[in-house]
């Protein structure tokens, strides 16, 4: 098949990289995002968010006539979803932007298309995106079945690092998953044209949890340095130390521990897991549960550090969810900060992310919580809690003066 027109649906910090460096292969793409002022910003050729050298492909993309953005699904050869995929407050996966997104592009179908689900996706959740287009187009089959005209699916799951986006785009092996052997073999085909890794294909459930297997390992290895920097904290060794010594054994590698594990992906995906088979699951649910905990063991150290100090003052340096970039989504850093601005109600904490202009509402709700530079903070400061290590930080937390006392979660200080 022959795909000159793409429909990119959800701008996000998947889509719009996703459908600016389509078009900047020459593919006309249209993105379509329910947000209108995500839609405004891209044809003005502006990014919402930050991701290194996005801009520059999107400005350009849009100045060529390669890339507009709509709020509804327009006719395309193609369509890539990638919209949200969270859990519901009991864990179990959250389908309904997928469901929304693919009953927004069934009535532009014409038959013959290719229907990729980008989205991190539980097991079954591509064949259920099927059934929802199938329930809005009987005239139209997965498999030409009846001589119904018929629409490819196939399932490719993204594992770009933030901040690495457009790079690792390019770069990274992909594995694509169709609901048939042609759906994977055309969804290939698209990938080929930006994608200089290799590309595998497979079915649409093996890929789904290839990608939830993947984050899943993270995960529980990020847990077991999570759990051995409660221990090496219990029993008076310098966890960091600690790892660092263990990894020069020829066959260990231990990953760095943290304030806990945010972001879209690795604190959301093995839930799908766990939910997918929960009797046998039980190492990743406890991996989740161990990285979970440890905010609130953070908070503990903070509280402990500043008990007996009237009105303290508290620096804290991070927001997001991990290092260089403006992602405060399933943040560990924000449910501390707004614990310990609870537990603290006669104090001020002073929040540092250089990253972002304003801090989010669940932060600015709360009057003891202010965005501050790091030098205003740690001049103020009576403790300092380092919640993520941004680059920026590590020479402002050098400065710092002796004595005043600093919860370093991510080994910043070295
Ligand atoms: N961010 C990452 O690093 C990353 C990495 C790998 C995989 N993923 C996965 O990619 C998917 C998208 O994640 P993201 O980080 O890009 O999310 P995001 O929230 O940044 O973007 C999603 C976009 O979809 C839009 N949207 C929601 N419903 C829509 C609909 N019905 N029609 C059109 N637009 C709609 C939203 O307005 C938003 O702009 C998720 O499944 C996520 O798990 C994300």
């Amino acid at each position: 098949m022959e795909i000159n027109t793409v429909g990119v649906i959800g701008l996000g910090y998947i889509g719009l990289p996703t459908a600016a460096i389509l078009a900047s292969k020459d593919v006309k793409v249209t993105g379509v995002d329910v947000r209108p002022s995500t839609v405004e910003a891209v044809n003005r050729g502006d990014v919402p968010f930050v991701e290194p050298d996005l801009a520059t492909y999107v400005s350009g993309a849009v100045q060529q006539g390669t890339l507009r953005a709509t709020t509804t699904p327009e006719p395309a050869d193609a369509f890539i979803l990638a919209v949200p995929t969270p859990f519901a407050d009991d864990h179990e996966p959250d389908l309904s932007y997928i469901e929304a997104a693919m009953r927004a592009v069934a009535p532009v179908l014409r038959g013959g298309e290719l229907v990729i689900l980008e989205s991190t996706s539980p097991p079954e959740a591509t064949r259920k995106m099927a059934q929802w287009l199938l329930d809005e187009r009987p005239d139209l089959s997965l498999d030409g079945a009846d001589g119904r005209p018929v629409v490819h699916v196939a399932h490719c799951p993204e594992r770009v690092l933030p901040g690495r986006v457009m790079i690792e785009l390019v770069t990274n092996d992909r594995v694509v998953g169709g609901l048939t052997p042609e759906a994977a073999e055309h969804a290939k085909a698209l990938y080929e044209v930006f994608c200089q890794g290799e590309i595998l294909t497979t079915d649409a459930t093996t890929a789904e949890m290839v990608k939830l297997a993947e984050n899943s390992f993270r995960d529980v290895n990020i847990a077991f340095a999570n759990e051995l920097s409660l221990i090496a904290d219990k029993v008076g060794v310098d966890v960091w130390e600690l790892i660092q010594l263990a990894n020069r054994h020829p066959r260990v590698n231990i990953l760095q521990p943290g304030p806990g594990v945010g972001g879209h992906c690795i604190a959301v995906d093995p839930w799908f897991l766990v939910d997918a088979a929960p009797d046998q699951a039980r190492l990743i649910r406890s991996a989740r549960e161990v990285n979970d905990s440890k905010p609130e063991w953070v908070v503990q150290k903070v509280l402990d550090a500043v008990e007996g100090i009237e009105n303290p003052t508290i620096a804290a340096l991070g927001l997001s969810f991990k290092k260089d970039i403006d992602d405060l989504r399933e943040s560990p850093a924000v449910e501390i900060v707004a614990k310990i601005a609870d537990h603290c109600p006669s104090g001020a904490v002073l929040a540092v992310e250089p990253h972002i202009d304003a801090l989010p509402p669940v932060l600015a709700n709360r009057r003891n919580v202010t965005l501050r530079t790091i030098d205003a903070a740690l001049g103020e400061a009576d403790v300092t809690v380092a919640l993520v290590d941004h680059s920026s930080f590590r020479s402002g937390l050098a400065n710092v003066a002796v004595g005043h006392s600093v919860i370093d979660t991510r080994g910043i200080l070295g």
